[in-house]
């Protein structure tokens, strides 16, 4: 039986509103720890997420996860949570989180991680925009 490793990867989007702001900090400090991203009345992004599961191949299946269970974890579990929502305000993770893109893909690994078997290694890419992107975790 082969026992050597390989990764699937899933891509998902989700559209969100936030605000990064720490409230133990005055405005102006505020102001210039995020810019634009401290725009009082919140903003969106595009985000991209990659979910990459590693783990050994299922003798019968083939298959290291069948993707479609996959796609249906983080449908129910991450994009109905986050898509189309204001992550500060509709989302209880961010009631006293701020959402930057380093704790949502932090907290999208925390749901993640309940769903599936330990037998599957879990890594996550988050993109807030094309250019700005997060890994977790991190060997
Ligand atoms: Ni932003």
């Amino acid at each position: 039986m082969n026992q050597k490793k390989i990764a699937v990867f899933r891509k998902e989007h989700f559209n969100a509103a936030h605000r990064l702001h720490n409230p133990s900090l005055d405005d102006a400090t505020n102001k210039q720890l995020f810019g634009k991203c401290n725009n009082p009345n919140y903003h969106g992004h595009n985000y991209e997420l990659i979910v990459r599961v590693t783990g050994v191949l299922d003798e019968q299946t083939g298959y290291v996860i069948d993707t479609k269970i996959l796609s249906d974890i983080i449908k129910t579990y991450v994009l109905e949570e986050l898509d189309h929502k204001n992550l500060n305000l509709d989302v209880a993770h961010f009631k006293n989180l701020n959402p930057t893109a380093e704790n949502i893909v932090m907290v999208i690994y925390d749901i993640l991680r309940k769903q599936l078997d330990n037998r599957y290694e879990l890594k996550l890419t988050l993109y807030e925009t094309e250019r700005n992107f997060v890994e977790f975790p991190v060997e």
